[in-house]
């Protein structure tokens, strides 16, 4: 019998009928159970068109009977998501008023997530969505110190928190409400789970996206978030020194694990930009992160340069792509902000605006 992963191989290579995307990363796939009487694939048809249902589950049906050891294969259509529960489903909810989420994360830490995923939300308010973003990262809180937030949030009458506001993006983290102290004791799985609850009691209002800090590393903590929220999409940081497969892979896995489909790899600290000349100095191999992206068949985002303004508006509380929009930089991080738009649109399309 062939194992899940294998039979999800195999679902890739189905189209959605009259496009070049497969169901699979339309995300179609909700749950697939692999039993001693066969296999049953549960699909999810929330976002698609009724007259392609009977095609694409007739196109599964065939796909995995085919497979050597399969004696029985049952498809059934998931309608409601909340009916069903299913090991990739498994409480994951959607936070209501927020078209997209997606999670920026990473192999290991220092690589620059929360540069990126501050300097992204930004990117993505810069072309005109409304943007959120939750620091998950409880131990480092860092964009509180990058965006500048040291004040008491506030929480409405039904104990709901008010996100704070800087350069029009709204913010929260849970660390805005716990000491040192208590940190050290809620270390471990127990932060991760009160942490993806925390999120859905935040008052977010109409977000287009939200974007989730998530803690460095591909641990059960950051499974722990996946497997809770319902997220649109994932992003991972890396470093030409890191490029290690094996992170990106984690990462890559991370998120396919549950079915959520990789929006891109970013390769921080790619090259050295010297302001004055503009001079490129590659200081490691050059490309890394885009010959990994190709061969784990997920996009590549982009490189961003390693400049002293990047730093400095991190530890300053003036991000890049606010304070200095026009800075060539900036536009890296827009071009990425389109990028990562287009693939949101082009699968949420039957997602209410
Ligand atoms: N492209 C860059 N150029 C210059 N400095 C950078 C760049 N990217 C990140 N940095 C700096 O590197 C340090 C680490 O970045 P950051 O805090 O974003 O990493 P992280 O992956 O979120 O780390 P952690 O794992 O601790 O959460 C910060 O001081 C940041 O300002
Ligand atoms: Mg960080």
């Amino acid at each position: 019998m062939p194992s899940p992963q294998e039979i999800l191989a195999e679902l890739r290579k189905i189209r959605y009928p009259g496009l070049t995307r497969d169901i699979v990363s339309f995300g179609m796939i909700k749950d697939i159970e692999v039993a001693s009487g066969g296999v049953t694939v549960i699909l999810s048809t929330a976002s698609v068109k009724p007259e392609a249902i009977a095609r694409i589950s007739n196109d599964v049906q065939q796909a995995v009977a085919a497979m050597t050891g399969v004696p029985a294969v049952k498809v059934e259509i998931e309608q409601a998501p909340t009916l069903r529960m299913t090991a990739a489903t498994l409480q994951k909810r959607a936070i209501p008023g927020v078209r997209h989420v997606i999670a920026v994360a990473s192999g290991k830490g220092g690589v620059g997530k929360s540069t990126v995923a501050v300097n992204l939300a930004l990117a993505l308010a810069a072309m005109g969505w409304r943007v959120g973003l939750m620091d998950a990262d409880v131990y480092g809180p860092s964009v509180a110190m990058m965006v500048g937030i040291g004040e008491q949030v506030r929480v409405t009458k039904d104990r709901r928190i008010v996100p704070l506001e800087r350069f029009g993006v709204r913010y929260v983290s849970m660390a805005l409400f716990i000491s040192d102290e208590t940190a050290v004791i809620w270390r471990g799985p127990m932060v991760t789970k009160l942490e993806s609850e925390f999120l859905f009691n935040v008052e977010w209002g109409d977000l287009d996206c939200l974007v989730i800090d998530m803690p460095p590393g591909t641990g059960d903590a950051q499974l722990t978030i996946t497997q809770r929220v319902a997220l649109d999409g994932g992003v991972i940081v890396t470093t030409p020194q890191e490029i290690a497969l094996l992170d990106v892979k984690r990462g890559v896995a991370m998120f396919q694990e549950v079915n959520v489909p990789v929006l891109g790899v970013v390769e921080n600290m790619s090259y050295h930009l010297c302001r004055k000349c503009n001079h490129r100095q590659e200081i490691f191999a050059h490309g890394g992160g885009e010959r990994l992206a190709q061969a784990l068949a997920v996009p590549f985002l982009g490189a961003l340069p390693m400049v002293r303004e990047l730093r400095e508006g991190a530890d300053s509380a003036s991000p890049l792509v606010a304070t200095r929009p026009d800075d060539p930089v900036s536009a890296i991080f827009k071009s990425m902000a389109s990028k990562i738009i287009a693939r949101l649109d082009a699968s949420g399309a039957a997602k209410p605006a």
